[in-house]
């Protein structure tokens, strides 16, 4: 046998043998996080960090950013992903006005999350918002 068989050889064997660490090791990353509630609701804070401003950021929630709209005495909590679909700035509450606003260029959305004035063309995410005990849930 060659010496250039012998390294082919070698080479292909070692990566015969190591494909399948490879693939373990792949997969195992894609492998989703456990959820902290209980079905799809997600806790993103408390009652009392909502009711002290009537709205809520949650940045690093487990469905990602999050700003809640309303308080533990309102029925009807509004949820959005705070992050502008124009160019992916923070959204602000503006409560007098009743609609989310972007810093950067001044989208507007509506409390549905539906651009009210451009450039944004696409509507914020929207998610199911409740309180349950002291937590405020979304999905
Ligand atoms: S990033 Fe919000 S309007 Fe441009």
């Amino acid at each position: 046998m060659k010496r250039r068989d012998l390294i082919n050889w070698v080479g292909l064997g070692w990566l015969a043998s190591s494909l399948p660490v490879v693939f373990a090791a792949c997969s195992s990353q894609t492998t989703s996080p456990k959820s902290s509630a209980s079905g799809d609701w997600q806790t993103v804070g408390t009652s009392e960090e909502l009711d002290k401003t009537g709205q809520l950021l949650a940045k690093n929630s487990p469905v990602g950013a999050v700003l809640v709209i309303g308080t533990s005495k309102t029925k009807n909590l509004k949820a959005v992903n705070p992050t502008c679909t124009h160019a992916g700035c923070t959204v602000t509450w503006q409560a007098a006005t009743k609609k989310f606003s972007c810093p950067c260029h001044g989208s507007e959305f509506a409390v549905d999350g539906k651009v009210q004035k451009g450039p944004a063309t696409k509507p914020l995410t929207t998610y199911a918002a409740k309180i349950e005990g002291n937590s405020v849930l979304v999905k």
